[in-house]
């Protein structure tokens, strides 16, 4: 394991190492960027593609797009749309021929334009290839999109938000969902077996890491394997008001601002039964 980790970092260096010279003449007027122009290679972004489940329906923003590589991929081989921004007007001139050559200059666009200075509202996905300190300036920004919203990025890490998936095909890939704010108190409505049945939950969240306690019956009830994966809550509560007939409650919802809504699963098996459920915040806490 510190064998593998001493020669990724190598490899990293290595590989930032060797690519600058490639475009050594372009260095010079690159490195007056944020991060100079290093492409990705083709098996790693169709990895960052695959792992951010790209689909025709996606809309692809690759900030600091060099030569246009990421989207016109995302284009060609998984039938995306989007726009790559790059502050180089060479290499948007560049990306702009290449997705012409590759018959996709119908589904991407390509600007010359500060990344920072974008509205990335419109993006379902955003890969990035950029430098740690680029990434923990954007990191505040991707947070405040769209829940649901996959980033994707070759190499680093957004700050301390822990990804929600890592592979390693030849580079580290990371993908990150944009998680739905769900920090504060909640006041929760179910309709189960003998009627309306009403409890507040307490929910804490530092990004898609979540916790938090709920008052089922009178007493202070635990949350049990609580996940939030872009705007999909789950989580599971004991029904404990018969001691003698308890049953696990499987809770799902959406997350639509201050509202949830879902269906939740009342114990296992045959004796199953579904029964629909809605929160209310009612009290906000800084996630
Ligand atoms: C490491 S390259 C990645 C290129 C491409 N995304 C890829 O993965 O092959 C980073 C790119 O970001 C561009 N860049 C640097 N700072 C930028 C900024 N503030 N706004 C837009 N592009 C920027 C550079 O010109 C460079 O082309």
């Amino acid at each position: 394991m510190m064998f593998m980790r001493k020669y990724l970092l190598l490899n990293i260096i290595l590989i930032w190492v060797t690519l600058l010279p490639i475009s050594a003449a372009r260095a010079q007027v690159h490195w007056q960027f944020d991060v100079p122009f290093v492409p990705t290679p083709y098996v790693v972004i169709e990895e960052m593609l695959r792992l951010a489940e790209v689909t025709p329906r996606d809309f692809v923003m690759d900030l600091g797009s060099g030569d246009g590589r990421v989207l016109i991929t995302a284009a060609r081989t998984f039938g995306a749309r989007g726009i790559g921004v790059d502050l180089d007007g060479d290499l948007v001139a560049e990306s702009i021929e290449a997705a012409k050559a590759a018959g996709v200059s119908d589904r991407v666009q390509f600007l010359q334009q500060d990344l920072f200075k974008t509205d990335l509202d419109r993006a379902t996905v955003i890969t990035m290839y950029l430098m740690p300190g680029v990434m923990a300036r954007l990191q505040p920004r991707l947070l405040e999109l769209k829940p649901g919203t996959r980033l994707v990025s070759h190499d680093f890490r957004l700050g301390d938000w822990k990804p929600d998936a890592v592979t390693q095909v030849r580079k580290n890939a990371f993908l990150w969902i944009v998680p739905a704010q769900i920090a504060g108190r909640w006041q929760l409505t179910m309709a189960l077996p003998g009627g309306e049945h009403r409890m507040t939950l307490e929910l804490r969240q530092k990004y898609q890491e979540i916790d938090g306690f709920g008052q089922f019956s009178d007493r202070p009830s635990q949350i049990w394997e609580p996940r939030l994966r872009g705007d999909r809550l789950s989580f599971v509560i004991v029904d404990d008001r018969d001691r003698d007939n308890e049953a696990a409650l499987y809770f799902d919802g959406q997350v639509r601002g201050d509202v949830i809504e879902g269906e939740l699963r009342r114990g296992t098996g045959r004796t199953q039964t579904r029964h629909a459920w809605r929160a209310q915040r009612v009290a906000a806490t800084k996630p």
